[in-house]
């Protein structure tokens, strides 16, 4: 159930997350091959004094895509623009942005895959010409005119990169998949940030916040926020492993950093569906959960610990999944499997 307080929590976070997002890429931990690529993408495009190429970035939630596009708009030393997918609903909404576009200015299109094909149409040109094609009046009337717009980027970034139109795709020069946080990164990020936010810790709590992140930079963000508010009202104000212990149960945040809904997911798998597989429609009307929620969000964590399995018929708990749980796992002629 959502109230006030979590409203209030969340902007409290987002502040949060607007003081810790690094703004070059020294600060900028992990994504090595990422890095090393934009660095001589940008260098390239600063020495010969060119636009630089539209880039796509996609992976799950919180992994720094958003401060990816910041970083890069910095180091280029470019203007950045920033607008959603969702909230460019006519044609006329992305003309308006498009002419107010100055050469060299980076225009960052969040959730790109949420555009409408209306919207979209208008894009192809300005990104692949430079041009705006818009028409003007109705029926017989109508007149289709052409503007030409100044040399700008497009960073587009998505969870989704499978739902993107197969055009749209086409028209990014880089495309750019940034993955999980090895758990060294992790560390090293919450250490930062300690270190911005004043908060002291011990060397073993922060390596078991590093654990339960989900291998995320902002849910580790998160995890350090919480931790460090328990650690004010119920210790020393230092962060000490028990602290982190305490916050992670008051959370329901489990050792490999689950939460109630991943398990409530797994659960339902197992004990309402033998294990499935499921569908995703079916999986997220038992468990009261938005399809998208548990596609975007949930899923990508639970595949890459290789707690879940996609299959062609459906969604299925693996045996991991069931040790991780304590739940017997039962092979098909009812045989428990000894694990
Ligand atoms: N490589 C990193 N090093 C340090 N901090 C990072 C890094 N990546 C992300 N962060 C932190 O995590 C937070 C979330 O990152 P960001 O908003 O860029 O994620 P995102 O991929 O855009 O997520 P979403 O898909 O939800 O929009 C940032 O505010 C930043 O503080
Ligand atoms: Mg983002």
């Amino acid at each position: 159930m959502r109230d006030v307080t979590d409203n209030l929590i969340e902007q409290i976070d987002d502040e949060l997350e607007v003081t810790l997002r690094p703004k070059r890429f020294a600060d900028f931990v992990g994504q090595k091959i990422i890095k090393e690529n934009l660095n001589i993408t940008l260098e390239a495009h600063k020495k010969r004094g060119e636009v630089l190429d539209h880039i796509l970035l996609y992976g799950p939630p919180g992994l720094g895509k958003t401060t990816l596009a910041g970083i890069i708009a910095n180091e280029m030393g470019a203007n950045l623009k920033i607008t959603a997918g969702p909230s460019i609903e006519r044609a006329g909404d992305l003309a308006s942005i498009l002419t107010n576009l100055a050469e060299g200015d980076i225009l960052f299109i969040d959730e790109i895959h949420r555009l409408n094909r209306v919207v979209e149409e208008i894009l192809y040109p300005a990104m692949e010409d430079s041009v705006l094609d818009i028409v003007i009046g109705k029926g017989t009337g109508a007149k289709s005119i052409r503007i030409d717009l100044p040399k700008f980027t497009v960073i587009g970034a998505t969870t989704r990169a499978g739902l993107l139109s197969a055009p749209l795709r086409d028209r990014f020069g880089l495309t750019h998949r940034l993955d999980y946080y090895e758990p060294e990164e992790i560390s090293q990020i919450v250490k930062r940030s300690s270190n911005i936010l004043n908060v002291k810790i011990k060397a073993d709590a922060l390596e078991e916040m590093s654990k339960r992140a989900r291998r995320t930079p902002r849910i580790a963000n998160r995890l350090l926020k919480r931790v460090r508010d328990y650690a004010e009202v119920k210790g020393d104000g230092t962060v000490g492993l028990n602290d982190v212990l305490m916050a992670m149960d008051l959370l329901a945040i489990d050792e490999l950093g689950l939460d109630k809904t991943d398990r409530n997911i797994l659960v339902t798998i197992i004990e309402k569906f033998s294990g499935g597989p499921v569908g995703l429609g079916t999986l997220a009307a038992s468990t009261s959960e938005e399809k998208d929620t548990i596609e975007e969000v949930y899923e990508p964590f639970l595949l890459q610990i290789g707690f879940l399995e996609r299959t062609p018929r459906g969604r299925k708990a693996t045996v991991a999944a069931y040790k991780h749980l304590d739940i017997p796992y039962l092979q098909q002629g009812g045989q428990e499997k000894l694990l």
